[in-house]
């Protein structure tokens, strides 16, 4: 499949970043019979992806703006595209060898993502996104599901667990919506779940306490996709500053939106 070249670079940085995590991911596995366990291995193998990929993505545009989970911002001479990357998304899952994770990539250009690259290292499921261009999952078009019923719906989400996010209203939120879907999922990666939305396989998804990284490029998959994507409020622009997100083809994304809304 031919890509252009801002994605060309986006997917060899991804694919680079991510040989190692694979590697580190073998490693992890062996790591978990040990009393104290991987987690500052996984630390390490998280700064040492974000190190690739930001050396990687500097060096073929030299002017972009670079904001990563684990360096924070650096300033570019172009102060209209900024790189937003998570190098390991899903690092609980990694960290219990789970292999639900990924890299995400996402390119900011004047306050829109305009392009995006979610890959998961153990899958080999590389989704690319270019504004105006479509969704796609390797060589293959993604269209979000056409389902109109809740009913008939699997939905993924993010979950408050111990030190992290509102418990009550979490509970509020699942109740909400648990008993109306045909599935609640929680997977743990959220740029994999966004992936997931616009590859059809999730009829929807939310979550709240996300960061930049967490949606850039996987909100721009969903759209692409000809999906919906908003803050818990109904905004399409919010996300980045309110952290919370709800996404789904046209129906489902508003059905959920309502409904969370109503028990926030
Ligand atoms: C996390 C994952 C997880 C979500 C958390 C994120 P990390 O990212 O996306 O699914 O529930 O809110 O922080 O820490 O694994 O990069
Ligand atoms: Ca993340
Ligand atoms: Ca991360």
């Amino acid at each position: 499949m031919q890509h252009s070249a801002l994605i060309n670079v986006m997917i060899a940085a991804a694919r680079k970043a991510a040989r190692t995590l694979k590697r580190d991911f073998g490693e992890v596995e062996n790591l978990q019979v040990s009393l104290k366990g991987p987690g500052n291995f996984v630390t390490a193998a998280d700064r040492k992806a974000e190190e690739t990929l930001k050396t990687e993505l500097i060096k073929a545009r030299p002017g972009y703006g670079f904001l990563g989970e684990e360096s924070g911002t650096t300033a570019g001479t172009d102060p209209s595209n900024t790189w937003i990357v998570d190098p390991l998304d899903g690092t609980t899952n990694f960290l219990h060898g789970i292999p639900q994770f990924a890299i995400s990539i996402g390119l900011e250009r004047s306050g829109t993502v305009v392009a995006g690259v979610i890959y998961n290292p153990i899958t080999d499921e590389l989704f690319v996104a270019e504004r105006g261009k479509g969704a796609f999952l390797n060589d293959r078009r993604l269209r979000v599901a056409a389902r109109k019923q809740l009913g008939d719906s699997v939905i993924a989400c993010g979950l408050p667990h111990l030190g992290r996010g509102d418990l009550e209203l979490g509970l509020r939120e699942l109740s909400a919506i648990q008993s109306k879907v045909a599935g609640l999922r929680r997977f743990g990666a959220a740029a994999l779940d966004l992936a997931f939305v616009a590859a059809g396989r999730l009829d929807g998804y939310w979550e709240r306490n996300l960061q930049p990284w967490d949606m850039a490029a996987g909100i721009l998959l969903v759209r692409e996709a000809g999906g919906f994507v908003t803050d818990l409020d109904g905004n399409s622009d919010g996300m980045f500053t309110k952290r919370h997100i709800v996404a789904g083809n046209e129906t489902i994304q508003r059905e959920l939106q309502t409904l969370l809304k109503a028990a926030a």
